[in-house]
């Protein structure tokens, strides 16, 4: 049952995949055939479209000089340099309509100038048939996201905080892919640590099971007490070791006291993932134990594990030090349940993709368990083809003062009161704009909810998620900047034109045509279109910043529309309330995209 399955070929590249949203992949589409034109020679050439920086066009292919470096001085190879090779590739693309004009630029981009009536066709269809017509579309049908994963007993802090707002979002951004997604709490349930915990219990607690959270109090202050018993008292140390192997051995009076240790964690954690809006599921560190004998033995019979210093490893090249899969006690690790969790993963639960959210300093360990489960067979060799397994790394979050994030006792930050703070602090600045007289209790509540977490979630997600980032209450609650706060009074005040028009979106979708005549309508109506491409591209890379960086420029480019250009009472009226709409709708889904709740009114 544990042969190493062989591991199926599934092409990594999405390219073949229709998908109508993204425009990218239809100019590369057009460009694909207009190289196989060009150099029938050369077949396979990959088309490289950009969006232009420049202002020359929409979108540009770069193809033209590589290629020239690739085939001058070819017999029959009549280009003159890398202008003329470009000339060839824009005169050799097949009509289409989503095309205006191209031209050629230096030393051979062609440039591409989208038809504004295409786009506004487009946009106005993804109205019409919903923004779900612009998911991604990959090549896997299930992944598995293992993020959160705090350790039982121990406290959930705020790396914790980053890998389950970062965990949730690229979960849901497969999911929007049509992935199905195993959303994996890898809970700590199963180290050494239940040793002393259990052997605590028994001993404040004979009755132990009716202990509830109650009556423990704080589990993690149950936690220290009973780690500084372990510290200095030998006899207790002694007893606590011995605890481990009869829960592991599975004595059920220390099962049912792990057990009871386990339910009130995860209560607590529960409350904050319910406040995150955050859904996942708990497989921990135990549930892999039954099968790690099996795992080490298969990977021993590959010849993979090796003796050394009593303990037995898997080697890796390149690496100095091995990877440990029994102990020398004879006990197993936090890699035995890894390699044990992935092997499972992959041949029980069939997953194609598997996506660990953790800090960088973790980055070693994964990259040894992925190298090991090659060296075993369970990947293909070539890293872009599926299945496969990625380490998505975060950086440390930081206090105001440059350091670990912190409280001023220095002790770990609560997640829940770190959530308070952020409700409380979105609230008052939500009464000092005169909320409180206008709203009722209730929507002063949600909104402040909605704008407080958001805050939190956005200053994490916008961030290149390896680089560290100072937590600031201060910065995240502004209005103003790049902040969500920012963005979700953006979205409230769209919704409002709205609304004020009087106009029923519904009728006009239906009735009504978008035109992109203005300058600015049409940089607000090309940046619409990108969605597809961006949210593939950030899925794909396993970079929620993307994503922020997209829905900040969509905020930006939208005020400069709405500054200049009248949208109620003007001529255009109808086609402008479609342009909010629409800006609305791609806003929203990028708030679903990244965990936040949006706000309808301001
Ligand atoms: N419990 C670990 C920690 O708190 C994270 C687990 C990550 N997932 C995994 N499969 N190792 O650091």
């Amino acid at each position: 049952a544990f042969a190493a399955t062989k591991a199926p070929s599934i092409s990594t590249m999405a390219a073949e995949q229709e998908n109508v949203g993204n425009l990218k992949r239809k100019l590369a589409k057009l460009f694909q055939l207009s190289l196989d034109a060009t150099v029938p020679g050369e077949p396979d050439i990959e088309p490289q479209v950009a969006a232009c920086t420049a202002k020359f066009g929409d979108y540009q292919c770069n193809n033209a000089m590589g290629l020239w470096s690739k085939i001058k001085g070819r017999p029959g190879i009549e280009f003159r340099g890398p202008p003329a090779v470009g000339q060839a590739i824009m005169k050799n693309l097949p009509q289409s309509e989503m095309i205006e004009s191209c031209s050629v630029a230096g030393p051979g981009f062609v440039n591409v100038v989208l038809s504004k009536n295409w786009m506004a066709q487009n946009i106005q269809k993804m109205l019409v048939d919903g923004i779900e017509t612009w998911a991604p579309k990959l090549s896997i049908k299930r992944a598995v996201v293992d993020f959160s994963s705090p350790n039982i007993a121990k406290e959930m802090h705020v790396g914790h905080l980053r890998s389950t707002i970062i965990g949730d979002t690229l979960a849901s951004m497969l999911e929007f892919s049509n992935v199905e997604v195993l959303r994996r709490n890898h809970v700590g349930d199963w180290g050494t640590q239940f040793g002393m915990l259990i052997e605590f219990l028994f001993e404040k607690f004979p009755n132990f099971e009716d202990v509830n959270e109650t009556a423990i109090g704080d589990l993690q202050a149950f936690y220290k007490e009973s780690k500084q018993r372990f510290d200095v008292d030998a006899e207790f140390k002694d007893r606590a070791q011995k605890a481990v192997v009869r829960l592991q051995s599975g004595e059920q009076m220390y099962r049912k006291a792990w057990a009871q240790i386990c339910e009130i964690s995860r209560r607590e954690f529960d409350q904050v993932y319910q406040r995150l809006g955050v859904h996942l599921e708990e497989k921990g560190e135990s549930f892999y134990n039954p099968h790690i004998p099996g795992v080490i033995e298969a990977l021993t019979n590959q010849g993979l594990v090796e003796e050394s210093k009593g303990a037995r490893v898997i080697f890796i090249e390149g690496i100095n030090i091995p990877l440990i899969v029994v102990k020398s006690d004879g006990g197993y690790n936090y890699a035995s349940t890894d390699m044990t969790a992935l092997w499972y993963r992959l041949n029980e639960e069939k997953a194609e993709w598997i996506i660990y959210v953790t800090d960088v300093g973790q980055q070693q360990h994964f990259d040894m368990v992925f190298k090991a489960a090659k060296r075993a067979g369970w990947f293909p060799a070539d890293d872009r083809q599926y299945p496969k397994a990625s380490h998505v790394g975060f950086g440390l979050v930081l206090g105001e003062d440059g350091k670990r994030f912190r409280t001023r006792s220095s002790e770990v930050v609560r997640l829940a009161d770190l959530l308070d703070e952020a409700k409380t602090r979105s609230k008052a600045a939500l009464i000092e704009r005169g909320k409180a007289a206008e709203w009722t209790e209730e929507e002063l509540e949600q909104t402040a909810e909605a704008v407080g977490y958001g805050a939190v979630k956005y200053a994490d997600l916008k961030n290149n998620r390896l680089t560290n980032y100072t937590f600031d209450f201060d910065q995240m609650l502004n209005d103003k900047g790049n902040t969500a706060v920012y963005l979700l009074y953006a979205h409230a005040r769209i919704c409002s034109i709205i609304r004020k028009s009087g106009k029923d979106t519904e009728e006009l979708k239906k009735t009504g045509k978008i035109v992109l005549d203005h300058a600015d309508e049409r940089v607000l109506g090309l940046h619409l279109l990108q969605f597809a491409e961006v949210v593939e591209e950030a899925c794909s890379n396993l970079l929620p910043n993307v994503l922020c960086e997209y829905l900040y420029n969509l905020s930006e480019n939208f005020t400069r529309f709405y500054s200049n250009c009248q949208v109620v009472g003007s001529a255009e009226e109808t086609s402008r309330l479609l342009l909010c709409e629409a800006t609305a709708v791609v806003m929203r889904k990028c708030f679903f995209l990244l965990g936040i709740k949006p706000v309808y009114k301001i």
